[in-house]
């Protein structure tokens, strides 16, 4: 009966707070449309649901087509060495390779890394032979900057070390990476490139996705986007990671992120990609 009694008791007093907030309900929204400056037909504030930035949605899209192929997945600084950036990868202080690459110095020596190559170094000291990693990043140049080129941008290196390692791996490896990521057929071709850190190297150029080769401010009126610098590693590299080259070989590729995303979402200004315009970063949703 007491049980009884206090559900009667709970229920009347719900009521009573329900009755109550409908009353005071109607009360603000009378308010409301007495208020001269009040628009009912005005609409709804929105929600803003955040959006990822185009090199991140590529670059986490590159993350899962290596991590699917056993790639490691590693993280390195932007602050560098002389050493990992230029020494370790067969580029000596005096040589005229240090002139391809514009270097933001530091005060304490050190330097902002150019390349994403100087992971080589570190992986290679750090994980033991077979391996394969890649390591994405931001790097940075001391460049002026145009349609095609920024102070700042992305790239993602890959490294796959193992005995027996041809150029025939190499460009079945590039070709896959490249269809996977662009997720449709791509022209490619390649041409001979230099890199110390390589031997062979190469430049493996994609047509350009914006003017489809008809020529344009992206690819300098070429048609073609010099897209992915890849080679065996260089014996020198090898052994300035303590690996005997007569044993160990492997290839390496260093991918312009930026102007990959550049051609997939076919933006026709790399300086949209460091500006922080919201209007700009917004329109990349996942999915
Ligand atoms: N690190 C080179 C660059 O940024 C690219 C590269 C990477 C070339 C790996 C060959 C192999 O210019």
């Amino acid at each position: 009966q007491v049980g009884q009694k206090a559900n009667e008791v709970r229920s009347a007093v719900r009521q009573k707070i329900d009755d109550r907030r409908a009353e005071l309900e109607a009360q603000e929204i009378q308010k409301l449309l007495n208020d001269p400056h009040f628009d009912a037909t005005l609409p709804a504030l929105e929600t803003r649901a955040g959006s990822l930035h185009p090199v991140t949605l590529i670059t986490e899209h590159i993350e899962d087509v290596f991590r699917a192929m056993g790639f490691y997945l590693l993280d390195y600084p932007e602050v560098e060495t002389e050493e990992n950036n230029f020494e370790g990868l067969n580029i000596p202080a005096t040589h005229p390779a240090r002139d391809m690459q514009d270097t933001f110095w530091l005060n304490d020596g050190n330097l902002l890394r150019t390349h994403t190559s100087p992971g080589q170094v570190r992986a290679m000291a750090e994980y033991k032979p077979p391996f394969r990693a890649i390591f994405p990043g931001r790097v940075f140049r001391y460049e002026s900057t145009d349609a095609s080129h920024e102070h700042t941008f992305h790239q993602v290196e890959g490294l796959m070390i193992e005995k027996e390692i041809s150029v025939a791996n190499l460009i079945a490896s590039m070709k896959t990476l490249i269809s996977e990521v662009l997720e449709r057929d791509v022209t490619i071709r390649l041409r001979p490139g230099y890199f110390p850190f390589v031997e062979p190297g190469f430049e493996l150029d994609i047509q350009c996705q914006v003017c489809h080769g008809n020529g344009c401010s992206v690819c300098k009126k070429s048609g073609w986007l010099e897209l992915l610098p890849c080679g065996l590693v260089h014996p020198n590299v090898l052994r300035f990671g303590g690996l005997d080259p007569e044993v160990w070989s492997g290839w390496a590729f260093g991918l312009g992120l930026s102007r990959l995303v550049m051609m997939k979402y076919q933006i026709e200004d790399i300086r949209h990609l460091m500006a922080g315009d919201i209007r700009f970063i917004s329109q990349f949703r996942k999915g």
